[in-house]
């Protein structure tokens, strides 16, 4: 029986030996020392043995069984070790490696500056307002006081559609609307693009970009449109702008103005920015014609008020240097990576 126990140990050992997956390692301490295995089979035939006999077999045994189940344990950690070695050199990173640049959105020009002046004229308490760019020829025409046939349609050429539909060319359409849906005090902001069937060249696009300003309450003066204009200009280009107002037409509101603001470039002195003049003009305004209010429901006997246009593109395009109003609409990434 020595013999067996010596046979058994032996085999027991050399299949250990070139053991390395945790499952043989379990399979192997069942089949040796589980409760049909064979080192539990030898200690049960003990019985069979004399007396003088079973004790020292019995520690024979005992010490075989020991002895495997620490070899087992010992085998089961450097299993586990080696797995742990292999995964972690199956994850290595090499922080050396160069990284892949993630591309960034940003926002286009043309809307950081709208945000800037969003930002500027809600300070002031006037809500954003969103209108269509198929508008009728009512709301783009008729109700700013330019009858069917008015010369004045002139001073815009109009992309015209089926059923007295038009794309919209000033966002003065935003005007009756706006009349009819709300009850002064009135002051609200739209801004959106408008359309003109213009040639494309380095300042003309036949798509553009107005910002239209209403406000409407009673009381409202030509002084309240300058302040309010002036703090405008003077937050969007800085405290020293200027602000000058030129006298003009538009047949929606009486009197009506032009109004520059100083180079932001060269503060007035003249350079290529402003073409020399010092000046650059970045919108149309004046006091809302009493017949506009009326067209919107509302009294010109009890109410007055005043309207502006801001041009988007020009205020971009000064603001960033831009030397070709197209670079706006052509979106190709290399330019607007520049904004962000
Ligand atoms: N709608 C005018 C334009 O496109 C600008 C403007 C708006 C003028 C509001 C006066 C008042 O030229």
């Amino acid at each position: 029986m020595k013999e067996q126990l010596a046979a058994l140990r032996e085999t027991a050992l050399a299949e250990l030996q070139g053991m390395n997956d945790p499952k043989q390692l379990e399979d192997f301490r069942v089949r040796y020392m589980g409760k049909k295995g064979s080192v539990t089979a030898l200690l049960r035939g003990m019985g069979a043995l004399s007396a003088e006999e079973r004790p020292v077999m019995g520690q024979m045994v005992n010490q075989l069984r020991q002895e495997l189940e620490e070899a087992v344990a010992a085998k089961s950690q450097a299993i586990q070790e080696a797995l742990q070695k292999e995964k972690l050199a199956a994850e290595t990173l090499d922080v050396t490696m160069p990284g892949k640049k993630e591309a960034k959105g940003g926002l286009h020009p043309l809307n950081v500056v709208l945000e800037d002046i969003i930002d500027i004229f809600q300070s002031m308490g006037f809500d954003i307002v969103d209108g269509p760019e198929v508008e009728t020829d009512y709301y783009n025409f008729q109700a700013l006081n330019v009858p069917e046939d008015h010369p004045a349609r002139d001073m815009q050429d109009t992309f015209y559609m089926a059923d007295g539909l038009l794309l919209r060319t000033q966002t003065s359409a935003a005007q009756a609307r706006t009349m009819e849906e709300r009850k002064p005090p009135i002051r609200i902001l739209c801004p959106g693009r408008v359309y003109r069937a213009d040639e494309v060249d380095a300042t003309h696009s036949p798509v553009f970009h107005q910002i239209e300003g209403l406000v409407i309450d009673k009381g409202i003066t030509m002084c309240d449109l300058k302040g309010v204009l002036e703090q405008f200009a003077q937050e969007i280009y800085g405290e020293e702008t200027k602000v000058r107002f030129r006298p003009s037409f538009f047949p929606f509101t009486e009197p009506s103005v032009e109004v520059d603001v100083t180079c932001s470039e060269c503060g007035g002195k003249g350079c290529r920015v402003c073409k020399g003049a010092g000046w650059i003009e970045i919108l149309g305004a004046g006091m809302v014609h009493p017949n506009v209010l009326r067209a919107g429901g509302i009294d010109p006997e009890v109410y007055t008020g005043f309207a502006f246009g801001i041009g988007l593109d020009r205020l971009t395009t000064t603001r960033y240097k831009i030397s070709d109003i197209r670079l706006l609409f052509e979106n190709d990434v290399r330019f607007l990576e520049q904004f962000d």
